[in-house]
């Protein structure tokens, strides 16, 4: 048991957090995940606390996991999107929150497009920010939830071989899963395409590749991420044939799979690109438990930084 406090209003990314903090979330979220199996799922944690899930990018796995985890926190929650508010008519990010903070709202949950945009929010208003994804950054939540799936599959983080299959350079996920997992002793190698991982990565302490054979056999743990054609220019990318002949997991390579290495992906899955259906929906995917998982960290998290709010 980590012995860690949390004295931070914010969650903008993992890389600021130290091992004991990342920690303290995943046994917060170990309390929470309890709570679920109860007959009444609802605690009064957040009773009286406002919750505004600010989306200006689409998404469903992380919107609707919040929004749930602030329900089961008995949080009042409401949903704004970018063309529902009057950010469509011109208004700036700030002005915006700050008519949101003049509401009195605790916690805005927010993701955007733009790299930093939840910061530049934490540095100005008195509300929790929370980060659910801005542009090719971070997306906390995610790499807490993945690491709690690890952990609870695998009984540890320390010592595992973890790959992380596919579009490195522009995926957030990439970059709060290597974080939370080399804090926490885990090997991470990245793989893909070389205009997609480039070797910089080496600089986060993991190792690259671009032999996705070399490695399938030594993984306890692969991650296979969606390639993010919204973010990247179209030379960054070989074609789709291209990507399934190298680096797709299909039902083929992942024999070279050990039996009880755990399959994962943060949604929205492209079937048949980065993973095969079959696989996907195999006995070693562990994809749905992520998103139960999410359920139970991000009420942690709203919990831990709800509580600091003023
Ligand atoms: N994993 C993830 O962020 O999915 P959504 O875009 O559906 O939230």
């Amino acid at each position: 048991m980590t012995t860690a406090r949390w004295n931070r209003k914010d969650l903008l990314g993992l890389r600021e957090l130290s091992a004991d903090e990342i920690n303290l979330v995943l046994e917060t979220a170990d309390a929470f995940k309890q709570v679920g199996t109860r007959e009444i799922k609802k605690v009064p944690a957040l009773r009286g606390k406002t919750l505004v899930n600010f989306f200006i990018e689409p998404s469903t796995r992380t919107r609707t996991s919040f929004e749930l985890a602030a329900f089961r926190l008995s949080a009042d929650v409401i949903n704004i999107t970018a063309s529902a508010s009057s950010l469509s008519k011109g208004e700036t990010l700030k002005d915006t929150a700050k008519i949101l903070e003049a509401n009195h709202v605790d916690i805005i949950v927010l993701r955007h497009s733009s790299a930093g945009a939840p910061q530049f929010l934490a540095e100005r208003l008195r509300s929790s920010i929370i980060n659910a994804g801005d542009g090719a950054h971070e997306h906390p939540t995610q790499g807490l939830l993945d690491t709690y799936t690890i952990r609870e599959k695998k009984k540890r983080i320390e010592g595992l071989n973890v790959v992380i299959i596919g579009d490195i350079l522009f995926s957030r996920v990439a970059r709060s899963n290597i974080f939370a997992l080399t804090k926490l002793g885990a090997r991470v190698t990245v793989v893909g395409p070389s205009t997609l991982v480039p070797r910089d990565f080496e600089k986060l302490g993991v190792a690259v590749s671009y032999d996705i054979d070399k490695v399938l056999p030594t993984a306890d743990v692969v991650n296979l991420l969606r390639i993010q054609h919204e973010r990247q220019r179209k030379e960054y990318f070989p074609g789709v044939g291209e990507y399934i002949r190298l680096f797709g997991l299909t039902k083929e390579r992942a024999k070279l799979l050990k039996p009880d290495c755990l399959i994962m992906h943060p949604g929205p899955i492209n079937r048949g690109v980065e993973i095969d259906s079959e696989v996907a929906d195999g006995n070693q995917s562990v994809i749905l438990n992520q998103v139960t998982n999410g359920l139970a960290v991000r009420m942690a998290v709203l919990y831990l930084c709800g509580g600091i709010a003023t």
